[in-house]
């Protein structure tokens, strides 16, 4: 592989994505993941060394364009972006003249007319980015739209994995919680079973319905049988922000069920890793004690989350003809 940010040293022009946007992981076939996984080593080393820049996108606009609160995602676009040399413009909603009813699609018209390459964007609309892609020249990062997809969360966490385990070939991961509302689930259940991994759904009936079986994965009500020999304990938020209803008795009912601890940790394999996406209900999906024990790579994830999106950016087009001398 070319080390990351550079061109390939025999002069080849730099195998990069084909797709002008990132909006879903479901279209995506295993290479595609796997250049992105592999370009992602690059830029760790990247960002674990003293001078941790790069000049890869000099001269390029990254806009993140949140409509929905965010502190990891948000966070580390900017870092991904200021890491490779990017002009970073963090977009205010709530300032904004969405305020006064400009449309999503008139606001971000407006951004590219301000020169934006790369327009990230977290709406509460599933579908929202989609619609975007096809009428903006810009690169369109989905950051998360609705229940819909969160790419780049799969594919930090299948990087994390990956890093820890070697492959997700024929892995046993455990997605445990409110699958109906999480986009995270969704991404994450394309990427897990592209790259080769077994995935089973753990929750009550009202969070994992009997349709889910349609990606592809295994259902189980009973948290004890669904981590059986899994190697990945991956636990959601519990999302009481888009629950149009009660659909579980009570968090306590909840925690009681689903929640894992030190103890319910154990009906996985020895070496299992727990992980979890963030922002966490502690207490309620997962206590303390066990988002800090030594199983845990949940700041790993955070961690792997700025490689990823580094990688992601300069894997992209950014909506224009690409200048191969740009990162020498
Ligand atoms: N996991 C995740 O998307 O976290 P943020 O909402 O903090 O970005």
């Amino acid at each position: 592989m070319a080390k990351a940010g550079r061109p390939a040293a025999t002069g080849a022009p730099p195998v990069r994505l084909k797709q002008k946007d990132l909006i879903a992981i479901e279209p995506m076939t295993r290479e595609e993941l796997e250049l992105i996984l592999d370009n992602t080593v690059g830029f760790k080393d990247i960002v674990t060394r003293t001078v941790k820049k790069v000049p890869t996108l000099r001269g390029k606009t990254v806009v993140n364009l949140f409509f929905e609160n965010s502190t990891r995602t948000r966070t580390s676009f900017e870092l991904a972006a200021r890491r490779l040399s990017a002009d970073v413009v963090n977009f205010d909603v709530a300032t904004s003249s969405v305020n006064k009813g400009e449309s999503l699609l008139d606001t971000v018209e407006t951004i590219q007319a301000l020169g934006a390459d790369y327009v990230v964007i977290r709406h509460g609309s599933s579908g929202a980015q989609e619609y975007l892609g096809s009428r903006i020249d810009a690169s369109i990062v989905n950051a998360g739209d609705g229940s819909h997809e969160h790419p780049t969360q799969a594919l930090l966490d299948c990087f994390t994995i990956r890093e820890e385990k070697g492959t997700l070939d024929g892995l046993r991961i455990a997605i445990i919680g409110d699958i109906l509302h999480s986009r995270v689930a969704r991404s994450n259940i394309w990427a897990m079973q592209k790259l080769g991994a077994h995935v089973t759904l753990v929750g009550p009936p009202t969070l994992v319905p009997e349709r889910f079986r349609d990606f592809g994965v295994a259902i189980s009500h009973d948290l004890k049988t669904g981590l059986r020999r899994a190697d990945v304990v991956y636990t959601l938020r519990v999302q009481l922000e888009r629950q149009a209803r009660n659909l579980f008795p009570s968090l306590k009912e909840y925690r009681n069920l689903y929640g894992i601890d030190m103890e319910r940790l154990k009906y996985a394999k020895s070496d299992a890793l727990l992980m979890h996406p963030g922002p966490a209900n502690i207490g309620v999906e997962v206590t303390r004690e066990a988002m800090k024990c030594s199983q845990s790579r949940i700041e790993h994830q955070v961690t792997n989350g700025l490689a990823v999106r580094m990688a992601v950016l300069y894997l992209l087009p950014g909506g224009r003809e690409y200048d191969t001398h740009a990162d020498q």
